[in-house]
């Protein structure tokens, strides 16, 4: 196997978990807030239903019963843990770190850790960065934590946006491996020039609270959907290719793909320029929606739950988000399938 540049020491997925909140909002509902149509979600975006947290619920209680649930499929203690990777744009507050509140909320006494903002491609990045630190050796493992309430960056008058949003969250554990590839390649980009096209202009320090900032709607998500739509199938497609064939293998070896699920069309759209079947691309936004940084370990929880991926399959993950930020992570999935 070619290894690009990257550290020795082997790493893995070792342990997963997640949490979506109880609350399920389906797009009857929708139709009662908005000009809208279970219909047209259905057909334009693929959602059925989304489940969203409860008001005043903050990421950091959303993520730490996805935390525990990655520590015990593992087998790990929270005081086992070296350090927490929190993968979020909606962090419990500006500082502390929501990496932070969640190390005291689970019990993970011996973890340092931060919150690192990629938009949806949150995941993957913090993966990345997961995987340097244990290849280095510098910690034992890590938790990597997608996790984003947007709904509370939500217009709920806005038809564009309120459709497509869910809140929850997606945990693994990664950790050296003895044996098998684990995390074989990753290759992360960014444009800040997107920046135009998908954004959340107040509350920092460019445009810091004030009652000017409520009155533009400034604390709202804007996107620009049509451009979006376009660069993201473009880019995920592009870059699950380059490192699919740059560590020697085909498209056809890989078992699944699993993408940021931000619209069905996106997912068909990458599935058609790979020229692979559906089957082939895991989709899970019927139920949940796009959940920001945690779309991608909430399809790897369930892909490894449900047995969709088997211990020795080729799995790539790629995302495409705000920033923009893009890429994909292939791996080899070491975990044998749960049993009962
Ligand atoms: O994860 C972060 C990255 N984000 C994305 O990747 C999102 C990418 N973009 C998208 O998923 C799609 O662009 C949207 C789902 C946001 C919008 O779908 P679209 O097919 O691009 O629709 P559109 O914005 O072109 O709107 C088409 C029509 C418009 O009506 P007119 O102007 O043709 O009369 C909209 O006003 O559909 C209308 N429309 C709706 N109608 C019913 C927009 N939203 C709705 C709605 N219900 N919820």
């Amino acid at each position: 196997m070619v290894k690009r540049g990257l550290p020795v020491r082997t790493v893995g997925i070792t342990g997963t978990g997640m949490y979506v909140p109880d609350r399920i909002l389906t797009n009857t509902h929708l139709e009662q807030l908005v000009e809208t149509s279970d219909e047209w979600i259905r057909t334009r975006t693929g959602i059925r239903e989304r489940h969203i947290a409860s008001p005043g619920t903050p990421a950091s209680d959303i993520a730490a019963p996805a935390v525990r649930a990655a520590l015990k499929s593992r087998g790990l203690s929270p005081e086992e843990i070296d350090h927490i990777i929190v993968t979020t744009v909606t962090p419990d507050m500006f500082f502390p770190s929501t990496a932070c509140v969640l190390q005291d909320k689970v019990g993970a006494r011996n973890a340092w850790g931060y919150d690192l903002s990629a938009a949806c491609s949150g995941f993957i990045f913090g993966l990345a960065a997961g995987y340097q630190a244990v290849a280095s050796g510098s910690v034992r493992n890590v938790a990597v934590v997608g996790v984003d309430v947007l709904t509370t960056l939500v217009e709920w008058t806005n038809r564009n946006q309120c459709i497509l949003f869910g809140d929850g969250c997606g945990t693994v554990i990664l950790e050296p491996m003895d044996e098998g590839e684990g995390i074989i390649d990753f290759i992360l980009h960014a444009d800040g020039s997107g920046a135009q096209y998908l954004h959340m202009l107040g509350g920092g320090s460019l445009n810091p609270p004030s009652h000017a900032t409520l009155d533009k709607g400034l604390h709202y998500l804007y996107q620009d959907g049509k451009a979006v739509f376009k660069i993201a199938s473009t880019s995920m497609a592009d870059v699950t290719m380059e490192v699919v064939e740059r560590n020697g293998f085909a498209i056809g070896d890989i078992s699944l793909i699993i993408p940021h699920q931000a619209n069905l069309r996106i997912i068909e759209a990458v599935a058609k320029r790979l020229g692979i079947e559906r089957e082939q691309v895991l989709v899970n936004i019927d139920r949940y929606g796009n959940t920001t940084a945690a779309t991608i370990p909430i399809g790897l929880h369930e892909a490894a739950l449900s047995g969709r991926i088997k211990k020795g399959d080729l799995v790539v993950l790629t995302s495409f988000g705000g920033g923009y930020t893009w890429g994909a992570i292939l791996l080899r999935w070491e975990l044998d399938t749960p049993q009962g």
